[in-house]
């Protein structure tokens, strides 16, 4: 794990993870970048827009889904996507890997993820949030972790995400890639912003990998970027 590189707020962390994503796609124009829903990165997506013409040949894979929402449903993964990278990017779906939130057989659609990661050659970037409870996508703590793209069961704390906590029908289950493929990712991008991280990021900096704290895995890869802001860097009074 690197040392966390602090900016002031997230804004700041927003402005250093979107020029991080444009030089991916600079140096690779077919880049495969694995990217993650959440509250977290949005604002870096955002600051993409400015960018849309780096990323004419640049390959999308979804991190996870909430499985058992309709496939249409305002708070799947997959409309965040759209709406934040894949609609201002103009990437269109065949150069969009994802899972099926209404999948009747979840299991087949992640073993179908995993083939399409393999074709795929791995991923470039990965970006990602940190989990409450230290979870990475859908990887959650647990006894033992899974390596490629499964069918998760989703904790309490992570059904009371945002995304999903308000909502009348739950899902039921989570789709996730595997703790291989993220660790395979050429590059890891971590964000960890807002005071409610501040938990989470003292026990990640910690050098100790445990299966009951996903993130910690990431202390196994060589090539994580960490970015974070004084509210989730600093404990309080
Ligand atoms: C969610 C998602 C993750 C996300 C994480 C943090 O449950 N499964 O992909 O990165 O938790 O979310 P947020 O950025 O909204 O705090």
């Amino acid at each position: 794990m690197p040392t966390p590189r602090p900016f002031p707020d997230a804004a700041a962390v927003a402005r250093a993870a979107a020029e991080v994503i444009v030089d991916a796609v600079t140096r690779r124009p077919d880049a495969v970048l694995c990217l993650a829903a959440g509250s977290t990165p949005t604002a870096a997506y955002q600051m993409l827009r400015g960018h849309a013409a780096a990323f004419a040949a640049a390959r999308v894979v979804q991190l996870d889904e909430w499985g058992g929402l309709p496939a249409i449903h305002p708070s799947t993964c997959d409309a965040y996507l759209r709406q934040h990278v894949l609609a201002p990017l103009n990437i269109p779906d065949d150069r969009y890997t994802r899972f099926h939130a209404d999948s009747t057989n979840p299991h087949a659609d992640a073993a179908r993820v995993r083939r399409a990661l393999d074709r795929l050659g791995g991923i470039d970037l990965c970006v990602l949030g940190l989990g409450l409870n230290g979870h990475l996508g859908f990887n959650e703590p647990h006894d033992h972790l899974l390596p490629h793209a499964h069918v998760a069961a989703l904790t309490p704390t992570t059904l009371a995400h945002p995304m999903v906590a308000t909502i009348p029908t739950k899902p039921t289950h989570g789709l996730t890639l595997g703790m291989r493929e993220i660790l395979a990712s050429r590059r890891i991008l971590l964000l960890v912003t807002g005071a409610a991280k501040q938990p989470g990021l003292e026990r990640l900096l910690e050098p100790r990998v445990d299966t009951h704290f996903p993130a910690s895995l990431l202390w196994l890869h060589g090539n994580v970027t960490l970015f974070v802001d004084e509210a989730a860097l600093t404990s309080s009074p």
